[in-house]
């Protein structure tokens, strides 16, 4: 059959990743999405390099890029047991992200791309994370995203490849760096999501009653500058802290951030019903690195029980910044013709 193998490159942050994914159309494989396999998903994180700064720095991200990507797409054509020659095209991340790494992976792509003379697909990083549910679960469009990483905190309608409607954005921290600020604060290593939920495990989500910003607001935007204050405020008037107190704080902190999740998702899918009354959406798809928290996730999936949504939350190798996303994102955009020609991909697109 006319199954297409597409090698992904990611280097938008501190992950150097590349991966090869094999795939055919729903109409070949007569499916509501497209069929699609990992034949290799390699990712190297430099997040040991960033941790002595504690939080990713450009510089030492885009030369890290430099000094790894070469390797990485070349075990992810080994692991995969292809080469260059075999592929149907080449899909990199072209934006949004770290200029240095961008530039390292796109010139990469370009290289390879001409020296193969292979297609070049530019690809979103956005539209990465939007379209994995469609990779681990053929996922029908259209469905709502969460996306809620270190640098991204939106809700998208995805209706289609290529058409995305973003419903609602943070207005100012994303909800990985409120985490991540809150475990400064708290004195917790970087980076700090996953030990925030770690100390929670211990902790008393009632103790503090933080703020829910933004709670019943009309668009389903976040904020969540005021929450981390709101925590700084708490720890200051405790200091100096007990461990207790840290688990109680985080516990705390995780209970305000579900409820302000699911109002704010609760408001998003009264705005679909009212402007797309015919396209509801199947499900709701979570994406980013703080789709890794269990608390969250929970929490999540009682809204969608409630709403009678389907809940979709991608394996987290898969949530977080890698290459399969993006080669997913090249083979959704192959198979639905959106392959620019050579001179639209000279330059970067603009930056969004
Ligand atoms: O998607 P990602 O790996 O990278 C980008 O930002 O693009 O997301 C990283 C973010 C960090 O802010 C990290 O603290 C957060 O995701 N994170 C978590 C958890 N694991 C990672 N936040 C809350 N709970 C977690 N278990
Ligand atoms: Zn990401």
């Amino acid at each position: 059959t006319a199954s297409r193998l597409v090698l992904g490159i990611e280097t938008s942050c501190d992950e150097t990743a590349a991966s090869v994914i094999e795939g055919a159309s729903s109409a070949e494989s007569g499916a509501s999405a497209p069929y699609s396999r990992i034949l290799s998903n390699v990712v190297f994180s430099q997040i040991e390099e960033h941790a002595a700064f504690g939080g990713v720095v450009p510089e030492i991200a885009a030369r890290a890029h430099v000094s790894a990507l070469d390797r990485i797409v070349a075990a992810a054509l080994d692991d995969a047991q292809v080469g260059l020659a075999d592929l149907d095209a080449i899909a990199v991340t072209a934006g949004p992200g770290l200029i240095g790494g961008l530039m390292v992976g796109f010139m990469t792509a370009k290289a390879l791309a001409f020296g193969a003379e292979k297609p070049l697909i530019p690809v979103n990083h956005l539209e990465g994370h939007a379209l994995t549910a469609r990779l681990t679960d053929r996922l029908p469009f259209p469905y709502l995203l969460l996306l809620v990483s270190g640098g991204h905190t939106q809700i998208v309608l995805v209706k289609a490849v290529g058409e995305y409607e973003r419903l609602g954005t943070t207005i100012d921290d994303a909800l990985g760096e409120a985490f991540d600020k809150t475990a400064k604060l708290l004195d917790l290593p970087y980076p700090g999501g996953p030990n925030v939920e770690k100390a929670a495990l211990a902790g008393d989500g009632t103790r503090f009653l933080l703020p829910r910003p933004l709670k019943s607001k009309p668009r389903p935007d976040f904020s969540f500058s005021g929450l981390k204050t709101a925590v700084r405020q708490a720890a200051e008037n405790l200091a100096p802290l007990s461990d207790q107190d840290v688990a109680d704080l985080c516990a705390s902190f995780q209970v305000a951030v579900g409820d302000t999740l699911q109002d704010r998702l609760r408001r998003a899918l009264e705005s679909v019903a009212d402007q797309h009354p015919s396209g509801m959406p199947s499900a709701l798809v979570v994406a980013g690195g703080v789709a890794a928290n269990a608390y969250l996730r929970t929490s999540l999936e009682a809204l969608c029980e409630d709403r009678r949504l389907r809940f979709v939350a991608p394996p987290l190798a898969l949530c977080t910044d890698n290459g399969a996303m993006i080669a997913h994102a090249g083979l959704e955009r192959l198979l639905a013709g959106l392959v620019p020609l050579p001179d639209e991909v000279f330059a970067l697109p603009p930056r969004s």
